[in-house]
């Protein structure tokens, strides 16, 4: 059996990591592809869900690379050998799973075709865990139009007061997709970071951005994104999901109230009631059950249909600039340099930025 690197999670439970070897993941079922990873990206749940894992376990989600093999009864349309591809996996999860690997073996409908023009360290940042947990937000929670194939978006040309959509933390790597989205979708985006980045997010086309620490940031979106007679905030994400950033969140919505989405669960309570608050988890467009937070979820086949849709228009966006990757910090050092890139996560001091490694 043919054998390749990866970082497996040492246990049980897991508490370090440790470079190794496991089976190149072969043969392939139906449906599915082996990508040879070219690039990862690093996300809070790969160093937070190590104490999840079992020895052995497959680390990592986000991968971007080239189809090195195609499963059997793959149609046409399916990427073939040799294209660029991006997605990710269940990582901390599974022994024959986990993207900071040489070798990932995923379904063919969960990777979306990267562009020449797009390095694979940006596609790995897009995702992937970002990417799709903003699309999931978005377009399956929050129900905006998700752009379609070869169609203009035209975001720009929508006339009158644009409905409001907050981002609370806008700089992190979530809520820099979902802005992004969001203003596609027609939505007057307004959102929170530290000062630094206000120019940053701007660039990425928010219409306004406030500083999270300042006690008065809610009130202030309210009264901009109500400024022009529109209906004010509708509907957005908190990406912090602290009890304290959701009633935040909350105070800046609209008379008429609307729909916000948190990152992890929160139980707000003395919140307004017309606000709607629910919690999201990206891995159900993954299509499979699986068990987290003590919390069975089945599978989810509606979910796995709309993120095939959104990959099927992702890379378009992305090839036209109209989806931009995060910031990136390039780490060096392959596979065993993951773990350093783990640590740098867990210390908090990145800012508006995206640790990839290639592979
Ligand atoms: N439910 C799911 O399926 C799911 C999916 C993805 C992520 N998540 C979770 O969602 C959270 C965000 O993940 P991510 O990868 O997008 O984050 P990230 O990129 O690591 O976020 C970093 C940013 O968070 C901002 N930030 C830190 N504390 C803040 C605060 N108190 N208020 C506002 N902004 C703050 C900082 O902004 P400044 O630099 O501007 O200060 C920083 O740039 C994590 O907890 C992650 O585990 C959940």
């Amino acid at each position: 059996m043919s054998m390749m690197r990866a970082v497996l999670a040492t246990g049980p439970p897991a508490r370090a990591l440790r470079m190794g070897e496991r089976p190149i993941p072969l043969p392939l079922r139906p449906g599915e592809l082996l990508v040879r990873v070219k690039a990862v990206a690093l996300n809070p749940t790969d160093w937070r869900n190590i104490p999840l894992a079992q020895e052995g376990c497959g680390i990592g989600c986000d991968f971007a690379g080239v189809v090195e093999e195609r499963g059997p009864q793959l149609r046409g349309t399916a990427p073939a050998q040799g294209d660029r591809v991006a997605g990710f996996v269940h990582g901390n999860l599974y022994k024959h799973q986990g993207a900071f690997a040489e070798y990932v073996r995923t379904p063919a409908d969960l990777v979306w075709s990267v562009p020449p023009n797009v390095p694979f360290t940006a596609a790995a940042s897009i995702g992937g865990i970002g990417g799709s947990t903003a699309a999931q937000v978005v377009f399956m929670k929050l129900g905006l139009p998700m752009p379609k194939p070869g169609v203009h978006t035209g975001s720009e040309s929508t006339s009158g007061p644009k409905p409001g959509f907050v981002v609370w933390s806008g700089a992190s790597s979530v809520g820099q997709y979902a802005s992004q989205l969001a203003r596609l979708a027609g939505h007057n985006v307004l959102v929170t970071a530290s000062p630094e980045n206000f120019d940053y997010l701007k660039s990425l086309g928010v219409s306004a951005v406030f500083d999270y620490r300042d006690p008065d940031a809610p009130a202030q979106i309210r009264a901009t994104a109500e400024r022009e007679g529109g209906p004010g905030v509708v509907c957005g994400l908190d990406a912090v999901s602290a009890e304290g950033s959701t009633l935040k969140a909350i105070e800046t919505f609209g008379p008429r109230g609307g729909h916000l989405i948190t990152l992890l669960p929160v139980n707000v309570t003395g919140a307004r009631q017309d606000v709607k608050v629910e919690s999201t988890v990206v891995y159900t467009v993954l299509g499979d059950a699986f068990r987290l937070w003590n919390k069975q979820f089945d599978a989810n086949v509606a979910d796995r249909e709309a993120i095939s849709r959104w990959y099927r228009v992702c890379g378009e966006l992305v090839g036209k600039g109209d989806l931009r990757p995060n910031r990136l910090r390039v780490l060096p050092g392959g596979l065993p340099g993951i773990e350093a890139g783990l640590e740098l996560l867990k210390s908090g001091t990145l800012s508006a930025e995206k640790v990839v490694l290639e592979i």
